[in-house]
């Protein structure tokens, strides 16, 4: 009887002595399989039960055996696990002193800014806005706006065609004829459409191969040009100071009549004449006119009940005028040294 108590000392002694040598989950794992498993030496250890004459004094020291070394084996376990939660949060240790990496942030193309002030100026005043499209077919950008296949003011407006039909527009001016002949029922229109328009010129610092504009367009009963010019003298009062006085001039646009081009009075000098007016005291920004009556016509509105007016104000040239841009291709280079000096928005 005493050496079967023995052996369950034996048994516990080099479990114990085992556990102590252990030094990874791997070997922890295999310890339990040699020693605690259902068929490790701990638990065989109830085999001999049948050979023992004091079934209770064996029991008991086999009961003592087990706990004991399952109270190692536990807390060897929480201990190992201890040090590899340890050696992981070392591993992934964050400094949060560290200065971060710097994200750059976009900027908005000063053109967007320049649309942003016109739109907002003339939501205002009751504008809708429309979108318009980059590429248009020639009954939209040409023909609905007067302008018939041989026309000679087509040489003006040098066009990106594609195939017979199709071609990126070359003035947001197809906007209007969109709007109107998409109207179902003839009524008035208020609205503005920026976008851009694309011309096949040789790029120089103030010519590009595509550009922005606002187009703007007031259809009504009783539109005369006084409304034209009390609104256009209001959006340039807006866009470049209440003291700003607006002049027209006559002009020439195939879908106007009669057209005119508007000058500000100089806003940098305040039309004393400065190297920015070349002199003049007067910079010119858009065209104008009222709308000709065959553009009225062709796009289904009666020339008899309505009338309106019509305007194109060049986007690149306010900016560059606005900022102190000496170069059209800034705008669509997209360098960021030049876009940088933008506000982010
Ligand atoms: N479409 C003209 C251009 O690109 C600008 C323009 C002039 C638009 C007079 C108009 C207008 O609506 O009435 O040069």
């Amino acid at each position: 009887m005493k050496n079967l108590i023995e052996r369950a000392h034996v048994a516990r002694a080099a479990a114990l002595d085992a556990l102590s040598k252990v030094i990874d989950e791997k070997a922890l794992e295999d310890f339990y399989v040699s020693f605690l498993a259902k068929k490790g030496s701990i638990p065989g250890l109830m085999a001999l039960m049948k050979e023992a004459e004091d079934k209770a004094a064996f029991g008991a020291a086999v009961n003592k055996a087990r706990t004991e070394v399952v109270a190692a084996y536990e807390s060897k376990k929480a201990a190992l696990a201890e040090k590899a939660l340890n050696l992981r949060l070392a591993r992934e240790k964050i400094d949060i002193t560290l200065p971060g990496e710097p994200t750059p942030l976009g900027h908005v193309n000063p053109y967007r800014l320049i649309i942003d002030e016109v739109t907002d100026i003339f939501l205002e005043m009751g504008y809708e806005v429309c979108e318009g499209r980059d590429v248009e077919t020639d009954k939209f950008n040409f023909e609905l706006l007067n302008v018939p296949k041989d026309h000679p003011s087509r040489d003006m407006q040098d066009t990106f065609y594609f195939g017979d039909d199709y071609l990126l527009r070359t003035q947001t001016s197809a906007a209007q004829a969109h709007k109107m002949s998409e109207m179902e029922e003839k009524k008035p229109i208020r609205m503005i459409a920026p976008g851009k328009a694309y011309r096949r010129d040789d790029d120089d610092m103030t010519h590009s191969h595509q550009f922005a504009q606002i187009e703007g367009l007031v259809v009504d009963k009783d539109i005369s040009i006084a409304h034209l010019k009390a609104t256009l003298e209001l959006f340039a009062k807006k866009m470049f100071g209440q003291k700003r006085e607006i002049r027209l001039r006559s002009s020439y646009f195939p879908f106007t009549e009669p057209s005119v081009e508007v000058d500000v009075s100089c806003f940098n000098c305040g039309g004393k004449g400065c190297p920015m007016c070349k002199g003049t005291g007067w910079i010119e920004i858009l065209g104008a006119g009222m709308v000709n009556p065959r553009v009225l016509e062709a796009c289904g509105y009666d020339p008899e009940v309505y009338s309106g007016f019509a305007f194109g104000v060049g986007v690149e040239r306010v900016a560059m005028l606005r900022y102190g841009i000496d170069d059209i291709r800034r705008f669509y280079q997209n360098d960021f040294r030049f876009l940088k000096d933008y506000p982010v928005k």
